[in-house]
């Protein structure tokens, strides 16, 4: 009998393959033990669309979700999954570890079970198998940037469920930038009034602009809890803030100048000042994320902050000789340890971009994203790492040369190969490599304009990524073997794996809602 071909990506830990097979059908029901009540749930709910099965909970049901808290090898996320001819145990220690084995469950499946509709004729199922799964790294996630484009809330949850599809844990939804800000804030409603709109794209003459609700940004938070997904916010500062300084001038170093919400994209000169009422609008602003977001990571930013604003204004010198600092350019670090300081007082861990020559305090923890070895250089310094160096983990980047490629930022490509051969601490020493937490994808989105883009470029991409973070580094051949398999759970789902049409000239929050996932 040839082997049993069981292509799960990221990889599971250990994977033994036994005889026979397990269907789903109209008379399986689920056994949930106390506790585990939400994740049958959710399994139900993930099942419904293609299946169409009702997958009663019952007290003798054959697929059966158990807690062991002693189970503590499995960790918090890890889960242990036997299948058998008439019967499915998934456990855990914690019900986090039970949600990465529903998508296990979900990818053991025929690929049809992934469509959003009904699917009749195929029969619902898995082979047997004994699978122990244990993640590689804590913090497997994506950059979403919804500055530059923004995206409704109804794609933020699709995206959520196909980070989950890969056992990613972590959506850092990047909020605020120059060219837009998303996040609504009470005591400051020309953020979003103003600052989300911005006039055109770099020459293109369309307006774009969007923000969301607090309740809209609840229900993610919600959407993504219930799939095991953390939202970290990020909310740019004291750089990268021209939609927050059209809204309020007076929040940067030259309260008479008017800006317009960036219509270009760099590294803008303008930014915040480094006065009382500039440090009093982060407070208001932070105190309301944390009331939105209960992540334990809040990002503050921190990247590409030009000081020559400071260094030309007699109040910002004046506030660095006070605070005792060498000049001007310290001013950087100095604000980011005031608004660090506001986020530890208040139970939070403060997060922010990590450059060579950029010093954060060590409360920080750290994404170095221009090279791999600043993060090297941040560890050393005892800061906690989340390795993003934009030349495995950007995938705003062309993935390949060829001529079919929509617009990309510009830049050689990054190949899927390049993804899966980064190790987010090859050839570290341990005490650095310690301080390393995983690591995350980036999708900024200046030049990612729809849903389609985005998808287009974060796959398969992210699924080397997502095996990078979950698996022990495994070869090429076995990676792309199993991707070979998966790209038929793309194709299922609706990401496109072709390049997408060109669009009509449409205002882009137009043109958001003509953009369908079905497979092309
Ligand atoms: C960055 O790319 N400015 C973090």
């Amino acid at each position: 009998m040839p082997a049993v071909d069981v292509p799960l990506l990221p990889a599971p830990s250990q994977l033994v393959v036994t005889s026979g097979q397990f269907t789903f059908d109209e008379r399986t029901s689920l056994k949930a033990a106390p506790g585990t009540e939400a994740v049958a749930a959710l399994l139900r709910e993930l099942l419904a669309p293609a299946t169409g099965l009702p997958l009663p909970t019952t007290a003798d049901g054959q697929v059966t979700f158990a807690l062991d808290p002693t189970l503590t090898a499995l960790g918090r996320e890890g889960y242990g999954l036997t299948v058998t001819p008439d019967a499915i145990l998934l456990y855990a220690a914690d019900p986090t570890g039970l949600l990465r084995g529903v998508q296990t469950l979900r990818q053991l499946l025929p690929s049809d079970v992934l469509a959003g509709r009904p699917v009749r004729g195929v029969a619902w199922t898995l082979p047997c198998v004994r699978i122990t799964d244990v993640p590689r790294y804590a913090w497997r996630g994506a950059m979403l940037d919804v500055a530059r484009h923004f995206q409704p809330a109804a794609y933020i949850r699709r995206f959520i469920d196909l980070l989950a599809l890969h056992k990613l844990n972590t959506l850092h939804l990047h909020l605020t930038d120059d060219q837009g800000w998303r996040m609504p804030v009470a005591a400051y409603s020309k953020l979003t009034e103003i600052g989300a709109r911005r006039a055109e794209t770099r020459g293109d003459g369309i307006p774009h602009g969007g923000s969301y609700t607090r309740s809209e940004l609840s229900g993610l938070v919600a959407h993504a809890a219930a799939r095991g997904v953390t939202l970290v916010p990020e909310i740019d500062m004291p750089g990268h803030v021209r939609a927050a300084l059209a809204a309020y001038p007076e929040l940067g170093n030259d309260p008479d100048r008017r800006l317009d919400v960036w219509t270009e994209w760099g590294v803008s000169d303008q930014v915040l000042g480094v006065h009382d009422q500039a440090l009093d609008f982060c407070r208001t602003v932070l105190d309301e994320v944390m009331d939105t977001f209960p992540s334990p990571y809040i990002h503050v930013g921190g990247d590409e902050c030009p000081t020559g604003e400071w260094a030309a204004r007699s109040e910002a010198r004046s506030r660095a000789r006070a605070e005792g600092l060498a000049g001007p350019e310290q001013l950087h670090g100095w604000f980011m340890g005031r608004v660090g300081e506001f986020l530890v007082r208040r139970g939070r861990k403060p997060l922010g971009w990590y450059e060579d020559g950029v010093t954060l305090p060590c409360s920080f923890t750290v994404l170095p994203w221009r090279d791999a070895a600043d993060g090297l250089a941040a560890a050393r310094r005892g800061h906690e790492v989340v390795m993003a160096p934009h030349r495995a983990t950007y995938f705003d980047y062309a993935e390949s040369a060829s001529r079919q490629e929509p617009p990309a930022q510009p830049g050689p490509p990054i190949g899927l190969d390049a993804v899966h051969a980064f190790r987010p601490a090859a050839d570290w020493e341990p005490e650095a490599a310690g301080q390393v937490l995983g690591t995350q994808a980036q999708l900024w989105t200046e030049y990612l304009p729809t849903p389609a883009h985005i998808e287009y470029r974060a796959f398969p991409r992210l699924c080397a990524l997502a095996e990078n973070a979950w698996s022990a580094p495994r070869p090429w051949p076995d990676f792309a073997h199993r991707l070979r398999h998966h790209r038929v759970r793309l194709h299922a789902l609706g990401v496109p794996l072709h390049p997408p049409r060109r669009e009509p000239r449409l205002p882009a929050f137009e043109r958001r809602h003509i953009v369908d996932f079905s497979p092309s």
